[in-house]
């Protein structure tokens, strides 16, 4: 009896201790699963950041090579998810319709009710901006706050991930177990830092210490190095001895400028709605700009005024004849049309041989003698050859300016009479400039024409 119950109890550690071996095995596999998820997550991620910046280095390089070469400025944002439940509301806004513009020879006529230079756009009003994945969505917009390591919640709030905290620059930084810049982490949970650097209230990451306190409006980024706070510049030469002023983007016209992006407006003068600088009762639009008086709009720096919009457009100097100047300096070419250094020029796409010049997409223009562009023989299609005439490829005809296939000329002809007849009198022009420059013309020349 004695040696079967102790065997049963045998039995029963044993078979405890089995299935407390087995329990330890599900929780070392467990445990090896969640290491692997958490592994295989890391990678996507960075996989997803490396596929984030091709993707913008190759817009990068397609915006480059028909708007000129300035590299943008691409400050990295916290993360701006669209949030469920969250509806944030829609504005509109009425922008010159000329930004529309992609091709020379179609003006654009904007829908707006009250002025058909301009178009009426939704966007996200002011501290929304548009989703990058899903363009019709708006989310928070942080601005410069909030850069990485952190989510962007609405009214600019700015939370870190994890493990992140906000620090004197606004930008969320990494503390103890991940680390803590200028300093080494204690197993605490807090930071040792380095000479020049002091732990700050939180105890969780290390600001520079600058010896003497810095000016008004002056932070510490290094230690002892004070610069201006956020929104916050110094003045030109003279005014230095002022410190550190606040800056109003744009201008505050008829106004002092009393904190960032805040405008006090002198008597007489008024903000008007959705504005921040002071101005003139006018009958203008004056965007980008303010009203001096009445009639006047004062342009911004890098803007110019244009009488059919009553506003200040972007400016590009004279660079921009053959694109829309989306931005001071940025001209982007029209369809057909790519950037050479300075200019937009057409291209075509097979050349225009020795004698020719590219005079629009896919336009020739021949003449033996280089001169205005007016006195080119236009050739559309087609190249040009030795004696400066215009050459289509073998099986297609030429009629009159341009190069088609002979079953299309009759159709061409019937359904564009204004247009063959105002290109046959050009024709007609230089072959009678042609005519009294080199004293003679035979009649095969002309019939060379319709060859
Ligand atoms: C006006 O035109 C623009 C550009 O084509 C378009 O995006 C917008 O939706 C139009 N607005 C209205 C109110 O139709
Ligand atoms: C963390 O540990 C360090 C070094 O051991 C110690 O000096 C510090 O007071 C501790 N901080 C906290 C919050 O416990
Ligand atoms: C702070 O002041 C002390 C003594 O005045 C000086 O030795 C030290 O170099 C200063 N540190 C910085 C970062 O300016
Ligand atoms: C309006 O202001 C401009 C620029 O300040 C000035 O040249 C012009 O004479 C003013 N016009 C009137 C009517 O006051
Ligand atoms: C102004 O509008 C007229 C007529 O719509 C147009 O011919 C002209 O090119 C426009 N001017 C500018 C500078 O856009
Ligand atoms: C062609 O142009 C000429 C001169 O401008 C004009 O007299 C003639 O009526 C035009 N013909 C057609 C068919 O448009």
């Amino acid at each position: 009896m004695a040696t079967l119950l102790q065997k049963l109890v045998i039995l029963v550690t044993l078979l405890l201790m089995a299935i407390c071996l087995h329990a330890f095995e599900l929780q070392l596999h467990e445990q090896q699963l969640r290491q692997q998820t958490l592994d295989e997550q890391l990678r996507l991620q960075h996989q997803q950041q490396l596929l984030q910046q091709q993707r913008e280095q190759q817009l990068q390089l397609r915006h480059s090579s028909t708007t000129s070469t300035r590299k943008p400025f691409v400050i990295p944002q916290g993360l701006s998810l669209p949030q469920r439940g969250i509806n944030p509301p829609k504005c509109f806004r009425e922008v010159p319709a000329v930004f529309f513009q992609y091709d020379k020879d179609v003006k654009i006529v904007g829908n707006s009710t009250v002025n058909q230079n301009f178009n009426v756009l939704e966007v996200c009003c002011k501290g929304w901006r548009r989703y990058e994945y899903d363009w019709s969505r708006c989310v928070p917009d942080c601005g410069e706050h909030c850069q990485e390591n952190g989510f962007c919640l609405p009214g600019g709030r700015c939370q870190c991930f994890e493990d992140f905290v906000l620090n004197y620059r606004n930008n969320c930084v990494p503390t103890c177990p991940l680390g803590c810049p200028h300093g080494k982490c204690y197993l605490n949970g807090t930071c040792h830092c380095d000479k020049g650097y002091e732990l700050d209230g939180s105890h969780r990451f290390c600001q520079p210490q600058c010896n003497s306190t810095c000016g008004h409006n002056e932070i510490c980024i290094e230690p002892g190095k004070c610069v201006c706070a956020e929104g916050y510049a110094r003045g030109l030469r003279e005014s230095d001895a002022l410190g550190c002023q606040p800056v109003c983007i744009p201008d505050c016209g008829y106004g002092h400028c009393v904190a960032p992006n805040q405008c006090e407006c002198f008597p007489m003068y008024s903000k008007r709605e959705g504005r921040s600088s002071c101005e003139s009762n006018c009958y203008l639009r004056c965007e980008n700009g303010f009203c001096a008086n009445r009639t006047t709009c004062v342009c911004q720096n890098g803007y110019r005024y244009d009488l059919n919009t009553t506003s200040c457009l972007p400016d590009c100097g004279d660079d921009c004849e053959n694109g829309v100047c989306i931005s001071p300096g940025n001209c982007r070419c029209f369809n057909g049309y790519v950037r050479n250094r300075q200019r937009c020029e057409a291209v075509c796409d097979r050349g225009c041989g020795f004698y020719g010049r590219c005079i629009a997409p896919n336009v020739c223009g021949c003449a033996v003698v280089p001169g205005p562009l007016s006195s080119y023989q236009r050739c559309e299609n087609g190249d040009c050859n030795a004696e400066g005439h215009c050459r289509c490829l073998v099986g297609k005809t030429r009629f009159i300016d341009m190069c088609m296939s002979p079953d299309t000329v009759t159709t061409y002809a019937a359904m564009n009479p204004p247009r063959v007849n105002a290109s046959l009198m050009h024709e007609f022009d230089l072959l009678l400039g042609k005519h009294f420059r080199l004293g003679g013309v035979h009649m095969h020349d002309s019939a060379m024409w319709w060859v």
